[in-house]
């Protein structure tokens, strides 16, 4: 399952600074779109369990709306605190009209 590419959404779905929810290989993950860049990270925030999806988007980053940590969406390092952890990434892609992501952790 973590090695296949699962379609999580048609390409126009989501306008930039927006997100979905998505369940991929058993995990709660969400696709953002960032500038229409497409991101995949863990909907749930390293610093405490809750869920980034309350949060919004800026400049390529997510940030938490319960303490306002930010977290890199391409690497998911915090970038503020109080978290200090970072987030899962995952590989997505463009394909066929449709939003891809690979529910393996990146590299
Ligand atoms: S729960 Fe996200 S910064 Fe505290």
């Amino acid at each position: 399952m973590e090695n296949e590419w699962l379609a999580v959404a048609v390409e126009n779905e989501l306008s930039p600074g927006q997100m979905k929810r998505i369940t991929a290989g058993n995990k709660r993950l969400l696709l953002c779109n960032a500038d229409d860049s497409y991101y995949v990270v863990d909907e749930m925030c390293s610093h405490e369990d809750y869920s980034l999806f309350l949060g919004c988007i800026q400049d390529g980053r997510i940030k938490c709306s319960l303490h306002g940590s930010y977290f890199d969406l391409k690497s998911g390092a915090p970038e503020t605190e109080p978290a200090n952890q970072p987030i899962c990434t995952y590989p997505v892609k463009k394909e066929g009209g449709q939003i891809w992501v690979l529910p393996r952790k990146q590299e």
